[in-house]
């Protein structure tokens, strides 16, 4: 997640865009940079913070663009840092996402000078491309991103050329209508200051927006997008109108999930590239994957290992980062230890690391931080492309981790020719088809609020689940008590009956996840076990199976494997409601950090 400004009017570009760059700062702070704009081009970026911008004490241009970033694809670098130019030096672009198809775009362009390892620079050679068969650079951009496959909101200006040109596909792009002068941007907080009059682009749409008004094309028609007014506090416009980042970031999900999958598969082969540079002969190789990790990072992993064993018939183990050891009898030559962490900071997933370094094992680290310490230190990093996650719960990055390991267990799958070509190819569709998935979920937040609502007095709270759905009962009561304080506890659900049954009241509620992917019959078992001891019972239940005998059933859609993972946002939004109704300071609990950087 990058943030993206414009600005185009009467006053002085600059201030205006550096000012509204510091408001987007919350999307990424790697690097930062401008471009200015009249007869000629000048850009300014570095890495740092906007406020670190060596910029001139003032300047005469009154359009620019502007960006802050959270790197995807190439280091945090002064080369790396936004606007991207083209070999001209005329032309000038901003982007928020993830250019899929860049390689290829690449090498559909000879003889062009590229500058940084991004995948956005692309778009400014195509634009360049465009530029000599049209003096539009509407119908250029529009050319371009007829080819472009994955998530954009660009932002575009050249020399010479009256005002900005923007675009967006599945990334976030408001476009504010001022008295003075108009402006393009990823959310609406830098606006507020100057206009409350906003009006949101569509995907698929490109804009014009000069100082005179905003015209807006759609399959190279005019369309009207409609004006709205902005209600929001500056505070409330920060968190996207959501009262918490967490449950800005629960929201978030279906584009955190799109963006973990850009470009890494494809389609006509129904494969998965992943650009990493272990070898399949090593991955055939491979006796034993460990995966290391803490918190929620670990219970992905518990995912992740189902997922590996299950498709590429490799033994996987899990353990906790903090209780890791190499272990005896293991040949580091044929052993890979994959590192989960979000931040890429955990002490206690470092030490592990390290550990096995030492050892001579190959390390890979998965994380949501370009530039991470686990990202440097391992031998491979594959990033999640979650955008920066600011609430302490962690609630996308987990869905996104999944989703990674899913594609790392295909991908090592078909190196070691143990993949099913049906079962690969139906959990291809199935995570192309997650995010509108979770977004259905999402739709009825207010059904789950009223759950909570009437279950938030319960004396503590217990989840089950079994195979894909036991990682998600253990999270979904990681977030239920690190939020709310109140006590959670999760169980694979045949262990119920070997001890925590005794703490099943009428007072417990249990959320029962009975999804695809989770024996829903084994575990339908349990939930009578509880029910005859008086605890109230939330299912979450493939949408076939959710009318059963239960005090509440909520259901998922079809969709094999990771319908445990949609259940999951249903547990997160229970678990946000229930602190929310307690007024707990949800994004920063009580004596926990994001980033745990002590052992
Ligand atoms: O940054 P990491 O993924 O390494 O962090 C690991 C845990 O500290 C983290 O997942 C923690 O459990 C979260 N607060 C859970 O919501």
């Amino acid at each position: 997640m990058c943030g993206i400004i414009g600005y185009v009017g009467e006053q002085s570009a600059q201030p205006r865009l550096v000012a509204g760059l510091q408001k987007l700062e919350y999307r990424g702070y790697d690097s930062a940079g401008i471009a200015l704009v009249d007869d000629a081009l000048s850009v300014y970026k570095q890495v740092g913070l906007v406020g670190e911008l060596d910029l001139p004490a003032d300047s005469p241009q009154t359009c620019g663009i502007g960006h802050t970033r959270w790197s995807t694809h190439g280091k945090p670098t002064d080369a790396n840092a936004h606007p991207h130019t083209d070999c001209t030096g005329d032309v000038a672009v901003v982007h928020n996402g993830i250019v899929g198809n860049y390689d290829d775009l690449r090498a559909e362009l000879p003889g062009h000078e590229f500058r940084s390892e991004t995948d956005t620079e692309v778009v400014a050679h195509l634009v360049e491309e465009e530029l000599t068969r049209t003096d539009d650079l509407r119908e250029a951009v529009a050319a371009v991103v007829d080819r472009i496959e994955g998530s954009y909101a660009l932002g575009v200006v050249a020399a010479g050329y009256d005002g900005i040109v923007a675009a967006r596909r599945n990334s976030p792009l408001v476009v504010g209508h001022g008295s003075d002068g108009n402006f393009i941007a990823s959310d609406v907080t830098p606006l507020l200051e100057h206009t409350r009059s906003v009006s949101y682009l569509e995907d698929g749409d490109v804009a014009h927006i000069t100082r005179e008004g905003v015209s807006v094309w759609h399959d190279g028609d005019p369309v009207e997008r409609t004006v709205k007014t902005i209600e929001w506090d500056a505070d409330a416009a920060e968190k996207g109108g959501y009262e918490h980042y967490m449950l800005k970031e629960i929201h978030e999900q279906p584009q955190a999930l799109r963006q973990a999958i850009a470009g890494r598969i494809d389609p006509l082969e129904e494969r998965v590239d992943l650009d990493l540079s272990l070898s399949a002969s090593f991955l055939d190789d491979v006796d034993e994957i460990q995966l290391v990790a803490c918190g929620t990072s670990y219970h992905a992993c518990l995912y992740g290992k189902q997922l590996l064993e299950t498709l590429a018939d490799v033994r996987a183990t899990v353990e906790f980062a903090s209780e890791y050891t190499v272990g005896s009898g293991r040949d580091p030559e044929r052993t890979l230890v994959v590192g989960v962490s979000q931040s890429g900071e955990t002490a206690d997933t470092l030490r592990a690391l390290r550990m096995a370094r030492r050892t001579g094992i190959r390390t890979l680290g998965v994380t949501n931080t370009v530039g991470s310490t686990v990202a440097r230190e391992c031998d491979d990093a594959l990033y999640i492309q979650a955008g920066p996650e600011i609430g302490v719960a962690a609630t996308k990055t987990f869905a996104s981790q999944v989703v990674t390991l899913a594609l790392f267990a295909l991908s090592v799958a078909d190196s070691r020719g143990e993949l099913d070509p049906a079962v690969g190819a139906q959990l291809l569709d199935d995570l192309q088809a997650l995010p509108g998935a979770v977004q259905t979920i999402l739709d009825r937040e207010d059904e789950v609020a009223a759950v909570a609502d009437a279950y938030a007095g319960g004396e503590a709270f217990f989840f089950i689940g079994r195979r894909f759905a036991t990682p998600v009962a253990l999270e979904g009561a990681l977030k239920l008590k690190e939020i709310s304080y109140d006590h959670a506890e999760g169980f694979p659900a045949g262990e119920l009956k070997h001890g925590p049954l005794a703490l099943v009241t009428e007072g417990t509620p249990v959320l029962a996840v009975l999804t695809d992917g989770a024996r829903p019959e084994e575990t339908h078992n349990n939930v009578k076990e509880v029910q005859s001891r008086g605890a109230p019972v939330i299912a979450i239940a493939s949408e076939s199976g959710r009318e059963g005998d239960y005090e509440v059933g909520f259901g998922v859609p079809e969709l094999g494997l990771l319908e445990p993972l949609v259940a999951n946002v249903y547990l997160q939004l229970f678990a946000y409601c229930v602190a929310d109704t307690k007024e707990r300071p949800i994004d920063r609990p009580r004596n926990l950090a994001k980033s745990v950087t002590v052992e």
